[in-house]
This record gives structure tokens, C-alpha cells and sequence, in this order.
């Protein structure tokens, strides 16, 4: 049921736009607002309706492009007289304005592509004389008269895409400095002799345009008042052979020296295609993605100063030695994937001597190719040879190479063969001894399984690279693998080689005095000799990284560490990364003055001993994260990290102690020439536990320094005066509170009571009640009641001693009371009365008598800072059982009364 389906899809859309719509600002990070640069302003993508007119007035560049302008009238860019350029592409519009360069008169570049402006006319774009490129690719465009004649300077034109029938622009003469034409995508479909006369008096076009115009007919002369016409662009346009052929004819006796003919379904070539070129100086041609099968013999032999050929990605069959005829200026031929297999057809052949025409080729591409067979005259004839790409391909020639798969080759001056991924099995004495100029030779990611004996490289005396890595670590080495290669200065061997290759005496190696690089990383290699690099004294970038060399820098290795970079002293680049390495020798980096990147990532290094860099003043790169690293001392790292532009040292289990870190960390705080990336996040303590995953930026450098007698004296001191200070303002300001908590701690620790004094004296009442007007009514409902003949309550209201001052009356009935009860709400804390007299009164009472004797009843909570601030109480000054909660619950109502008749017990002595 895909109806009801498709309609909640939608409904679910429309939901999630409708909760999300108003966030997608946030989470699209949508553009709200032009962006203005280098007086360029950037305003496109903002649903626009008019330019903006809130811009700086100086601006030289304005891209209002994808809005939804309708027209841009030239009052609307009154106020950025300085435009040079003008992007109003992606828009509505459907009028150019005759004023807008008359409002910009330096204007040189506008776009309005992607419009839909219909008509255009002289008065549209009559002032603009100081035009250079004029975009108008995608519109509907419908030309009226000569619109382009006003535009003198125009150098680019671009009406592409606008269904315009006819490639005539014109009828005058106009255009004088046009350069570059784009009539793409128009539905033309035929040239007629005057088409281009409006541009009979420029000598400057160059580039002509016709993407996809599927031309039919051409009139003869078509081309003539063009004729400066360099490059001619006909790609995917449906045209067949003849019509080419016909093209090439017309372009007889231009200047056209570059034709691009590309995904053309240019299926066949004929003897005649091209014979129009014959008195042409056409030097590049691209017959690209054509799906081209067969080119016929002598299809090419008009073209003698051809110099490049492109037929990449074709589909031919067949090579023959008629096909290349004629191209006796050929410098490059490019035939990648131009001779494929594929499952329906045969693998396509190249017959003997089919490159023999070729004698200037230099250049020879054969990338992704598949060919029967490579033999003795394969490649015949290449007299100036340079370069040969055989990468990516599956000849079966080239599993085994012997010393007959390139004999062709044998006059052929070689300097860079490709043979990268070719399925290259086993490389045979000789296979390569025609290449004595040879000098780069890439055998990368093959399947080389076998021992290097040294023959195989025989006669590649100017070999200078040698790329063998990726060869499923297969390799073999032995002491003579490359003492035919002396010149050698780049070997890489990364993932190639057996884990024991190097282990052997004399070193591989020892021939290679000019060697400069040296890749032998990935090997898994767990053994070398001392040796290995003996006489590499020019070497500059050693790679070790992934393999396992733990073992040979170890202190405890039968015979010592092996000092392995003794000779290599213009050593720059070290890889060690991934090696297992748990110690460096203190000697294992010794006289390295040169050494600039240092890499010993993922080791297991810790402790490292002091001075083992201490040779590495050139050091600008170290990397040694993922180690066990926990101190950085000044001993070890104060010359390595002296001069540094990079230090990656993270996710190292440092150790934030003041003698293994304070150096480090201080240095991190203050190296302003060094890049430290991740210095946040990825320098972490491990220990001790106080700093555990905290950043070395957070340890306390302060914390470290001793301190001196004068600093101690000084926080004596101050201490001292400002205790002093704290003390006699408590005492003028709480002096009695003071008093008042000693009263209690003595009477509490020493179990005085004055109870047993007063308990003799006999008191009129059991409690007084303090409270504040509002909570009169909960007293009455719930005090009240309680009097009922077990104790005896005085209320101010109530009981005041009649014909006393209230004052008075207030002293008195306190003093006749056992206890002062204080109903606390917010309330009472406001009330004024309470505050000033009552409480103060109550209090003195309390401690004038030294009793302790106050019982608080809280009906709701409050803050023990304001009952403090209010009150001069705080919940701490009482006994647990004096200070009491007026439950919520209605059931905990009985317990409440239970524990208020203990609080108001007969006795003020202290319960235990
Ligand atoms: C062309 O640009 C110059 C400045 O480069 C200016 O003086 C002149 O007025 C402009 N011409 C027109 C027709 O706008
Ligand atoms: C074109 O050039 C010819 C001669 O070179 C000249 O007579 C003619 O006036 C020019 N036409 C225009 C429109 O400039
Ligand atoms: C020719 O025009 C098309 C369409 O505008 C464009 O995509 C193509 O890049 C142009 N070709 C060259 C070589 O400029
Ligand atoms: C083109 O090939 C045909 C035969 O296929 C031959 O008769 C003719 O002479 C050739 N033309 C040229 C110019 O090579
Ligand atoms: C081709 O180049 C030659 C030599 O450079 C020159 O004499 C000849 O006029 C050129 N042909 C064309 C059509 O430009
Ligand atoms: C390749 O060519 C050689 C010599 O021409 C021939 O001996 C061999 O059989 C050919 N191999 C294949 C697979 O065609
Ligand atoms: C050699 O061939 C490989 C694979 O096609 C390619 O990536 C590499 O760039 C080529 N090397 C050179 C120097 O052209
Ligand atoms: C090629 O190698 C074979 C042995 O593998 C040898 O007999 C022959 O002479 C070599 N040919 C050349 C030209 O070196």
C-alpha cells in the first residue's frame, strides 16, 4: 500500500519541519546575513528579495547570488558606485536594466546566469563599454538587433544554455577584444557562412564553445572571419563522423591548434576524419570517452604536429602498426583504460612495432590497460622515450619479467618507468639492463616474491629511485642486492620485505654511500646488525616505524644495544614509531646535529635517561606520544624541546609531582614558538591522585617553590595582626553572644546546671509565648488547648500584668516564666516588635539567667541565616530536642505535642 505509506513519510515531514523548523537556523547553521570581506560582500543563499542597503559603500565585489530577485534596478545599486564585480545569478530576474552599468562604471564582471531574462537589446547593455565578462548562460534569451555591440572591452561571453537556434550574435562588426565564446547546450543546429561575421574584425577570439550543440550542417567558410580560433571545444555533442570530418575541413587554414572531442560516441575513425586538419597546426587533440572500438590505419596521419593525443578511457581492440602513422611530432599519447577487457570481449592487442611511428613520443601512458602479450618489439621504434607507465595494467608479460619483456626498449633513452600495481611476480637477471638512463623506477604494490641477488638490477647504473613497497613482505635481501645501483639515493622497501632480510652481514646496503632515503617500515624486522647503515653517510630520512625493534636497543641484549645510527650523522627525518621500544640507549642518538623530525610515537618508552638528546640542537618536529612517559625532566628534554615548531607528546601517563613535571609544565605555559596541539585535552596527570586526568596546565608550579624563612615570617606576621584584628571586633560587636555560647559550652562539658538553683524557685507559668500577630489564629487552635490544667502558658495579650508598662509587663512575665517559646514563621521574623524588643529582651533574659532555656517552634522553614540575622538564633546555640517542626502530616500531630510537653519538661536540666 504505497498510497497511505508515502503519506505519513509526508506527515512525518511536515511534523518534524514544523517542530524543527524555527531551530533549523541553529542546527543547519543557516546564513542569516551577508558576510563582507576585502570590500567583497558575500549575500547569496539569503531569500532575498532586493539588494541589501546596509553594506559598506566601498565595496569592489557583490555576490547576491541564489535569492529571489526579481529584477535588479539600477537605483538599488546607487550606493556601490565601486562594483568591479557582480554576481546576480540564481535569480528571477527577467529584465537587464540599460542603467546598471551606467550606475557601475567600472563594472567588469557580471553574472546572470540562471535567470530569466527573455529579450535583450542594444539600450540593455549600451554603457557597458568597460565589461570584460558577461555571464548569461541559462536564461531564454531571445536577441533583438545587435545587444552585444556596446561592449568594447568584452574579453568572455557566455550565452550557453538559452535554446537559441542560430549562433549569430550579430550581424556588425563588434566584439573587438572577444577572447572566449560559450554557445554550450544551444539547440544549433547548423553553422552558416556568416554566423560569426560580427566578429570579422576581432583577431582575438580563442576558445570557441559548442558543448553539446549537435551541429548538422556547416556552410563552407563558417570558420573564415574566426579564423585566429585556437581551440575549438565540440564534447558530447552528437555529431557523427562525417559531420566531424566536415568540421575539420572548415577549420582549414585557421589558427586552431587544440580540439576537444570528447564523449562524442565517436565510435570509429576513419582515414578521412581528420584529413580536414592537414593544413591546420593542431597540437592537441582529445578523443576521450568515445567508447571508440576501431580506429582505422592512417587515421591520424594529417596531423604531423600533433604533440598530444589523448584516448583515454576507449574501448580499442586493436592496436596496429598503421594506427599511430603520420604522428611524427607526438611528444605524449595517452592511453589509459583505452584498451580495457571486458567480459564480453577479447583482451585487446597490441601488435608488434605499432609505436614505431612514434619516434618523438616521450611521454607513453598505458595506465589501466590490458593487453595480450608484451614481446621483443612491442615498443620498437620509441627512440625518445622518457617515460613509460605500465601502472595499474594486467599483462600477463609482466608477472615474470625477463630480459626479453623490454628488449623493445633497448634504444629508448628511459627515465621513469611506472610498473605499480601490474601484477609483477618475479623480476628475472637482466630484465632491466636496457635502461641505462634510467633513474626512477617504481615497483610498488606487486606481488616480488624472491631474493634480490643484485642481477635484477644489473645495468641501471643512473637509477637513482627505487619504490618497492607494498609487496606482501615477500622480499628478500642479501649483501648484493644493490651493488649494480650505486647511484642510488631513494629505496623504499615499506611492507615488502621478509622479517629477516636485513639480518645480515655485509649490510644490503653498503653500496648506496649517496643513499638519502631509506623506507624500511612495516617489515615486522625484529633484527639488524650494527652494520646496517655503516658508509650511509648521506642519508637524511630513515623509516623504521612498525616494526619490532625492541629487543636491539634493549641494555640487556647479548652484547650490548645495537647502536645502529653511528654512521648516519646527516640524518633530518627518524621514524621509530611502533617499535615496542622500552629504552634508548644513552649513545643510540649520538651526533645526530642535524636532526630535525624526531618521531618515536606508540613505544613503550619510560624512564629515558639523561642527556640521551642531548646532541639534537636541530630538532624542529618530536613526536612521542602513546609512550609511558610520567617525567619530563630539564636533564633529558631541555635540548630537544630548546628550539621546537611542533611537539606532539600526548596521552603520556605524566606524572604531576613537583620533581617529575614542574620543568614541563612551566615550559608548556610559557613556549610561545612552539605548536602543541591537544595541549588541552591530551596532557593529562596520572598520578598522583590529587591531579589524576587533570591537564599538566592545571599543576601548581607555586606549590613547588621552598619557602624562605622571610616569606614564612611574613604569613607569621600578617596572620598574627589579622587574627588580632578579627578577634577585638568579635568582641566589641558579639561580645554577649560570645559570653552566651561559653555560658552553654561550660555548662554542657562540665554539667553545671542552674537548674537545681531556680528549680526551687517556683514559676508562675511553663512557657512564654513569642509569636507574631498572623500566627495568633494556629496558637490559639493548638497551644491553647494544650494548657488544659498540664501546664500553664503566658501569652502577652492574655496575661500582661495590669497597670504595668508594657515593657514592664513583658520583663516580668518572662522572669516568671520557665521557658521562652518562639513560634517562628517568615512572619514573625518581619515583625518589627518581635525583632527589636521581644527577642533582644528574651535573650538577655536567657543569658542574664544562664538559662537554657529558649525553645523554637518552627511552622515553616527558614533559613538559619535569617533566623540568625532576625532573631540573634541560630538552631546550633540549642539543645536537638528544644528546637521543634510542626509536621505536615496530620497523624504526626499527637508525637509534636508529645515532644513539645518533653521540650517544655519541668526541668532546665541538661538531658542527657
Ligand atoms: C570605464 O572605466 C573608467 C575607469 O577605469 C571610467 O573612467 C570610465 O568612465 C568608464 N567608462 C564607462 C563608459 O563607464
Ligand atoms: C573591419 O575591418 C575592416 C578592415 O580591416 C574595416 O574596413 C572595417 O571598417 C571594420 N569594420 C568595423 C565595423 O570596425
Ligand atoms: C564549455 O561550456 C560548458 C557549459 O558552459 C562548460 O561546462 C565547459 O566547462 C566549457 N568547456 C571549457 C573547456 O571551457
Ligand atoms: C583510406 O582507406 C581506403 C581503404 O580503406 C583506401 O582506399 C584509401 O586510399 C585510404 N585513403 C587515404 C587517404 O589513406
Ligand atoms: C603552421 O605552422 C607553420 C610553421 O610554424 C606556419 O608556417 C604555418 O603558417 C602554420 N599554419 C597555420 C594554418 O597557421
Ligand atoms: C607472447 O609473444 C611471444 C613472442 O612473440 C610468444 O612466444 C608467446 O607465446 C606469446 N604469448 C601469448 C600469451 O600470446
Ligand atoms: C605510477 O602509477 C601509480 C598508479 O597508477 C600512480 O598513482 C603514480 O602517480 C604513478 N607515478 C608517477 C610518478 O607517475
Ligand atoms: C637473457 O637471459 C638468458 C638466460 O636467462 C641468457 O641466456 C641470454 O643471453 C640473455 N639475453 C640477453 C640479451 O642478455
Amino acid at each position: 500500500m504505497p498510497a497511505p505509506h508515502s503519506f505519513r513519510t509526508a506527515a512525518l515531514i511536515i511534523t518534524c519541519y514544523i517542530l524543527m523548523g524555527p531551530g533549523c537556523s541553529v542546527s543547519c547553521q543557516k546564513k542569516t546575513s551577508c558576510s563582507v570581506q576585502d570590500g567583497r560582500a558575500d549575500c547569496s543563499h539569503l531569500s532575498l528579495s532586493a539588494v541589501p542597503q546596509d553594506l559598506p559603500r566601498n565595496l569592489n565585489s557583490l555576490d547576491v547570488s541564489h535569492n529571489r530577485l526579481r529584477g535588479i534596478p539600477p537605483e538599488s545599486l546607487t550606493r556601490y558606485p565601486g562594483l568591479v564585480h557582480l554576481d546576480v545569478s540564481h535569480n528571477s530576474i527577467t529584465k537587464l536594466h540599460g542603467g546598471l552599468c551606467e550606475t557601475l562604471n567600472l563594472l567588469q564582471t557580471l553574472d546572470m546566469g540562471h535567470n530569466q531574462v527573455l529579450t535583450l537589446q542594444m539600450d540593455d547593455l549600451i554603457h557597458c563599454t568597460n565589461l570584460t565578462h558577461l555571464i548569461l548562460a541559462s536564461n531564454k534569451l531571445r536577441l533583438r538587433g545587435e545587444p552585444f555591440s556596446a561592449l568594447e572591452s568584452l574579453k568572455f561571453l557566455d550565452v550557453s544554455k538559452n535554446s537559441l537556434q542560430s549562433a549569430k550574435l550579430g550581424s556588425q562588426s563588434q566584439l573587438p577584444n572577444l577572447v572566449n565564446l560559450s554557445l554550450a547546450f544551444n539547440p544549433i543546429k547548423s553553422l552558416k557562412k556568416d554566423d560569426f561575421t560580427l566578429l570579422s574584425n576581432s583577431t582575438s577570439l580563442q576558445v570557441l564553445n559548442l558543448t553539446s550543440v549537435s551541429l548538422k550542417t556547416l556552410d563552407r567558410g563558417c570558420f573564415q572571419p574566426i579564423s585566429s580560433l585556437r581551440t575549438l571545444i565540440l564534447d558530447q555533442s552528437n555529431t557523427g563522423t562525417l559531420v566531424i570530418a566536415k568540421v575539420c575541413s572548415e577549420l582549414s587554414g585557421t589558427a586552431i591548434s587544440a580540439l576537444s572531442l570528447r564523449y562524442m560516441k565517436l565510435v570509429t575513425l576513419t582515414n578521412t576524419t581528420f584529413s580536414g586538419l592537414k593544413k591546420t597546426n593542431v597540437t592537441f587533440l582529445d578523443l576521450s570517452h568515445n567508447a571508440m572500438g576501431k580506429i582505422e590505419k592512417g587515421s591520424f596521419q594529417w596531423l604531423p604536429r600533433l604533440e598530444t593525443l589523448s584516448l583515454m578511457d576507449n574501448n580499442i581492440k586493436h592496436v596496429t602498426k598503421d594506427t599511430f602513422q603520420g604522428l611524427k611530432s607526438l611528444k605524449w599519447l595517452l592511453l589509459t583504460r583505452a584498451l580495457v577487457k571486458s567480459r564480453s570481449s577479447s583482451t585487446p592487442i597490441i601488435d608488434d612495432f605499432s609505436f614505431q611511428p612514434l619516434s618523438a613520443l616521450e611521454s607513453l601512458i598505458l595506465q589501466g590497460t590490458s593487453v595480450q602479450n608484451i614481446t621483443e618489439h612491442t615498443f620498437k621504434g620509441l627512440t625518445n622515450l622518457k617515460e613509460l607507465d605500465l601502472s595499474c595494467s594486467s599483462y600477463a608479460s609482466l608477472n615474470f619479467i625477463t630480459n626479453k619483456t623490454f628488449a623493445s626498449l633497448a634504444g629508448s633513452p628511459l627515465r621513469m618507468l611506472n610498473l605499480t600495481k601490474a601484477a609483477i611476480r618475479q623480476i628475472n637477471p637482466g630484465s632491466f639492463s636496457v635502461f641505462i638512463d634510467l633513474t626512477i623506477l617504481y615497483l610498488e604494490s606487486n606481488f616480488i616474491r624472491q631474493t634480490l641477488y643484485g642481477k635484477e638490477f644489473e645495468g641501471l647504473g643512473q637509477l637513482q629511485e627505487i619504490h618497492m613497497s607494498f609487496n606482501n613482505q615477500q622480499i628478500n635481501l642479501s649483501s648484493t642486492s644493490f651493488v649494480y645501483v650505486p647511484d642510488l639515493r631513494v629505496l623504499t622497501l615499506a611492507k615488502g620485505l621478509i622479517a629477516t632480510a636485513l639480518d645480515r652481514e655485509p649490510s644490503p646496503f653498503s653500496p648506496l654511500t649517496r643513499l638519502t632515503v631509506l623506507d624500511l617500515s612495516h617489515n615486522n624486522i625484529a633484527n639488524i646488525k650494527e652494520s646496517m647503515l655503516t658508509g650511509l653517510v648521506n642519508l637524511k630520512v630513515l623509516k623504521l616505524q612498525h616494526n619490532n625493534l625492541a629487543r636491539v636497543w634493549k641494555s640487556a641484549n647479548l652484547g650490548g644495544p645495537v647502536l645502529f645510527l653511528k654512521d648516519t650523522l646527516k640524518l633530518t627525518t627518524l621514524l621509530l614509531d611502533s617499535n615496542g621500544l622500552d629504552e634508548i640507549p644513552a649513545d643510540a642518538l649520538r651526533g645526530l646535529k642535524d636532526l630535525q623530525v624526531m618521531s618515536l610515537a606508540s613505544n613503550l618508552l619510560n624512564p629515558l635517561k639523561e642527556s640521551v638528546f642531548n646532541d639534537l640542537q636541530s630538532l624542529k618536529v618530536v613526536i612521542l606520544p602513546k609512550n609511558l612517559i610520567t617525567t619530563v625532566r630539564p636533564e633529558v628534554f631541555k635540548v630537544p624541546l630548546s628550539n621546537l615548531s611542533l611537539l606532539i607528546m600526548g596521552k603520556n601517563p605524566f606524572d604531576c609531582t613537583c620533581e617529575s613535571m614542574l620543568w614541563f609544565a612551566s615550559w608548556l605555559n610559557t613556549t610561545n614558538v612552539t605548536y602543541v596541539p591537544g595541549l588541552r585535552e591530551q596532557y593529562t596527570c596520572n598520578t598522583p591522585l590529587t591531579y589524576f586526568n587533570r591537564s599538566v596546565l592545571d599543576f601548581d608550579a607555586l606549590s613547588c617553590k621552598d619557602m624562605t624563612p622571610f616569606q614564612a615570617l611574613y604569613i607569621i606576621s600578617s596572620t598574627a595582626v589579622i587574627t588580632l584584628i578579627v578577634t577585638a571586633l568579635t568582641v566589641r560587636f558579639h561580645g554577649w553572644r560570645i559570653k552566651f555560647y561559653c555560658n552553654i559550652v561550660i555548662n554542657r562539658t562540665l554539667g553545671f546546671s542552674d537548674a537545681s538553683a531556680e528549680e526551687g524557685r517556683e514559676y508562675e507559668y511553663d512557657a512564654y509565648i513569642i509569636h507574631a500577630a498572623e500566627d495568633t489564629a494556629w496558637v490559639e487552635k493548638r497551644m491553647v488547648p494544650l494548657e488544659n490544667g498540664r501546664c500553664k502558658f503566658c501569652f502577652e495579650d492574655r496575661d500582661s500584668v495590669p497597670g504595668m508598662s508594657q515593657l514592664g509587663s513583658i520583663v516580668n512575665n518572662m522572669r516568671s516564666s520557665r521557658k521562652i517559646l518562639f513560634v517562628v514563621t517568615e512572619s514573625l521574623l518581619r515583625d518589627p516588635w518581635c525583632r527589636r524588643f521581644t527577642a533582644h529582651q528574651a535573650l538577655h533574659q536567657v543569658i542574664e539567667a544562664s538559662r537554657d532555656s529558649v525553645v523554637l517552634v518552627f511552622l515553616q522553614d527558614v533559613h538559619d541565616y535569617k533566623l540568625s540575622r532576625s532573631l540573634f538564633l541560630r538552631r546550633g546555640m540549642l539543645r536537638p530536642c528544644c528546637v521543634l517542626h510542626w509536621p505536615v502530616h496530620k497523624e504526626r500531630v499527637q508525637a509534636f505535642h508529645q515532644k513539645l510537653l518533653i521540650a517544655l519538661g519541668m526541668t532546665n536540666r541538661l538531658q542527657e
